[in-house]
């Protein structure tokens, strides 16, 4: 079984729940990074982050080496930007097509994830969701739990495909 984690991630939480899970499950990992990534750190990411986000803006993103469609299992991890999934996602999305795949889904928010898995499932329609999961910035909360908490997640995910 081919697996992949792939997610963005601006302020390291979505990074810091991937790498724990990929470490956990033997994955791949692939990190999305737009080619002009918004200015972190101030006051105005959020409302640039989340322009783009509320547009549904595709933002050009670095070219990777690894071909998605190639991995049986996919993780897919964002942080919640304005009530959905990250820019850079979208622009995933629309550039590759996943289909057939057993994919798990995550995010990491401030507040809730909003209807995030609903939008996700939607774009992901003809694979199956075998799970969804969300953490409150883990970094700035439970960090270790968390980290915990989605190791056993991801890793339900992989025993129930080889029952
Ligand atoms: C542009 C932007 C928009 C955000 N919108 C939301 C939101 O709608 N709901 C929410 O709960 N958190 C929101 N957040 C908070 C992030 O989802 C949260 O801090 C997350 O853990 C960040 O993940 P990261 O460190 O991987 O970038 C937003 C953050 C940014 C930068």
């Amino acid at each position: 079984m081919r697996k992949l984690v792939v997610y963005y991630s601006l302020d390291g939480n979505t990074k810091f729940i991937s790498e724990n899970i990929a470490q956990e499950i033997s994955a791949d990992i692939l990190e999305l990074k737009p080619v002009k990534e918004i200015t972190r750190n101030n006051f105005m990411k959020i409302f640039s982050g989340g322009k783009q986000s509320m547009m549904k803006a595709e933002p050009e993103i670095q070219p990777f080496d690894l071909d998605p469609s190639s991995y049986d299992t996919i993780i897919i991890g964002t942080p919640v930007w304005a009530w959905t999934f990250a820019p850079a996602l979208r622009t995933f999305f629309s550039k590759i097509e996943l289909k057939n795949k057993q994919i798990g889904i995550f995010c990491c928010h401030g507040g809730g994830p909003g209807k995030i898995f609903e939008k996700m499932e939607k774009k992901l329609e003809g694979n199956t969701i075998l799970g969804k999961i969300g953490f409150k910035d883990p970094l700035k909360h439970e960090k270790e739990k968390d980290a915990s908490e989605a190791k056993k997640w991801a890793r339900e995910i992989i025993d129930s495909l080889s029952q």
